[in-house]
C-alpha cells in the first residue's frame, strides 16, 4: 500500500471511492435515508474532485493497493482535515490510519501545530483512539452531525 499525493487521473477513482464510503460505511450517520445521502454526495463529482486535487488550498492524496485505489484523503493549507474514506473492501486494515498520519505530516509540514476536523459519527471512536478531542459543539452538515475535533501534533 502505498499513500502518494493524487493526480488528475487518479480522480474518476477517487471519486467512486468517496461515494461508496459514504454510501456504504457511513450508515450510522446517513440512516439510508435518501434525502440526506443525496445531498451529502452531491459535490463528491470527479469533476470536483479534479477542481480539489488542482487546488493549491488543498493536498489530496490516495492510498494505492494493487494499481487502484483503496482511500482518499485531504488537507487544507489552514491545517482542516477534509476528506477521509477508505473503500469498504479495504475497511480496517490499517489504511484510515496510515491515511491520517500521512495528512498530518503534510499539515506538520505546513508549519501547523494542531490538526483540526469534522468528524463523522462513524470515524468518531477511530479519531478518539488517535488522540483527537471534541471541541465545540456538534454541528448539522447535510442532515447529519458533525463532531469538531482536533488534535495537537
Ligand atoms: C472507521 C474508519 C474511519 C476506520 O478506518 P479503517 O481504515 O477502516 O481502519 P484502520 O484499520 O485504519 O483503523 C482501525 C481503528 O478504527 C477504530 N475502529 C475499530 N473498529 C471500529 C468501528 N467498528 N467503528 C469505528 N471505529 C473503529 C479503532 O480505533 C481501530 O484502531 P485499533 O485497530 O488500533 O483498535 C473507517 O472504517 C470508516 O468507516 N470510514 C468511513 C468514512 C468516514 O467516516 N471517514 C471519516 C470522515 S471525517
Amino acid at each position: 500500500m502505498l499513500i502518494r499525493q493524487a493526480g488528475l487521473a487518479d480522480a474518476g477513482q477517487a471519486c467512486e471511492v468517496l461515494r461508496r464510503s459514504i454510501s456504504e460505511l457511513c450508515a450510522a450517520d446517513h440512516r439510508h435515508d435518501e434525502a440526506v445521502l443525496a445531498r451529502w454526495l452531491a459535490s463528491k463529482t470527479p469533476e470536483n474532485v479534479r477542481r480539489w486535487i488542482q487546488d493549491a488550498g488543498n493536498t489530496v492524496l490516495v492510498a494505492e493497493h494493487d494499481g487502484s485505489v483503496a482511500a482518499v484523503g485531504a488537507v487544507k493549507t489552514d491545517g482542516e482535515i477534509t476528506l477521509n474514506y477508505v473503500s469498504p473492501e479495504h475497511r480496517f486494515q490499517g489504511i484510515s490510519k496510515a491515511m491520517l498520519a500521512a495528512l498530518e505530516a503534510v499539515s506538520r509540514g505546513c508549519g501547523h501545530t494542531i490538526s483540526t476536523l469534522n468528524s463523522t459519527r462513524t470515524a468518531h471512536r477511530f479519531y478518539l483512539a488517535a488522540a483527537y478531542t471534541d471541541t465545540g459543539t456538534p454541528i448539522v452538515m447535510f442532515g447529519t452531525t458533525s463532531y469538531p475535533m482536533t488534535k495537537r501534533l
